[in-house]
């Protein structure tokens, strides 16, 4: 999902989870969603909000150690 690779990266690309917050990431990706001519629906911040939780929860799950 493009919302969980901006929060946590991928391969070469470094994670934003730190860095972006909800209200910003939904606003960057809903940009990017909706110009040069891109007919994407919007991302809520909610949206981003239960992203990242759900990637917490599963780190957690894990026995990752939040960073
Ligand atoms: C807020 C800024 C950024 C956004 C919204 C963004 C968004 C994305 C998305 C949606 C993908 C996945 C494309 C796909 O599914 O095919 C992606 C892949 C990638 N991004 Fe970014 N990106 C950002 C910043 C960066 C930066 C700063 C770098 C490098 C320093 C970077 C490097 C990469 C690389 C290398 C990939 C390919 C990863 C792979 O091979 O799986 N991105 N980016």
């Amino acid at each position: 999902m493009v919302i969980t690779t901006v929060l946590n990266g991928r391969a070469g690309m470094p994670a934003f989870k730190d860095d972006i917050n909800d209200a910003d990431l939904a606003a960057i990706l809903t940009y990017a969603r909706t110009t040069w001519g891109n007919k994407g629906a919007a991302i809520k911040p909610t949206e981003v909000a239960a992203a990242r939780a759900a990637a917490r929860a599963e780190a957690k799950a894990r026995g990752l150690q939040a960073h």
